[in-house]
């Protein structure tokens, strides 16, 4: 049967829609509560919906009842420190699983090529039901910041970087696509992510705010280009040295966020 995706996400597995306005909003993610949750970098995660309306970060399939990244629940403590980012992440209409606030420590290119990763949205998800992706709206203005997107983990051939300054929203199938957030400069960024189900909402708002398949990707030196590469293939060099010296198979588990 198959599932139900979005077709403006079907050529390049991302969207950029339009800037949203955020400096017209307070700072809601500051008075939000985190809690320690090592993902692909120097991490901590602020849930506003989880499986239970508990703040944890963990994905619903590690529940009882085990289910699927879908009806997440607002947890009312968060929701009324950050009604702003609420209203954002409910305007698709578009059925919420997971839905918390990421801060991330600076990262540099090399590094965020080692963390690539592609998320496991749909782990038990029904065959013939929306397909699960993922809405990123930047909070913190990182001018100098990106989101790395490639079709092979270790292949740069293709690899795609959205600038990430404050109001970017972007929309992104993390299963298909390996991702991971250069960010630059002293502080940390943070940026509300979403998982929304596929379907006519979504199509809608991503129709609604204009949708891009394609956008300009950050020009960056190739000197950093390289270094980054040779970083990235190091660290990968040095992982699979570690498992093997424990006589274990390397696993690169799929990120739970
Ligand atoms: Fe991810």
């Amino acid at each position: 049967m198959g599932y139900i995706k979005s077709a403006a996400l079907e050529e390049t597995g991302y969207v950029v829609l339009d800037s949203y306005h955020q400096e017209v909003d307070p700072q809601e993610w500051l008075d939000i509560e985190y809690v320690d949750w090592k993902s692909s970098g120097d991490t901590r995660f602020a849930p506003l919906a989880s499986a239970k309306g508990e703040i944890e970060c963990n994905g619903f399939w590690n529940h009882k009842p085990p289910r699927t990244d879908k009806d997440g629940v607002w947890i009312d403590a968060q929701v009324v420190k950050a009604p702003n980012l609420t209203r954002r992440a409910q305007e698709p209409g578009a059925n919420v699983g997971r839905c918390r606030v990421i801060e991330l420590q600076p990262t540099p290119y090399g590094e965020c090529l080692y963390n690539l990763h592609q998320d496991d949205n749909n782990r038990l998800n029904p065959d013939g039901t929306g397909w699960v992706v993922r809405g990123f709206f930047n909070l913190t203005d990182d001018k100098d910041s990106f989101f790395v997107l490639r079709e092979n983990r270790t292949d740069p051939q293709g690899e795609v970087r959205i600038a990430l300054p404050a109001g970017a929203q972007l929309i992104i199938d993390t299963q298909r696509l390996w991702h991971a957030t250069t960010h630059l400069g002293t502080e940390p960024r943070y940026n509300l992510i979403t998982s929304w189900t596929s379907g006519p909402e979504l199509d809608a708002y991503i129709e609604k705010h204009h949708g891009q398949s394609h956008t300009a990707s950050v020009a960056v030196d190739q000197a950093i280009l390289d270094a980054g590469y040779a970083e990235q293939a190091r660290k990968d060099a040095a992982r699979a040295a570690y498992y093997a010296a424990k006589g274990q198979a390397e696993v690169r588990a799929m990120s739970e966020a």
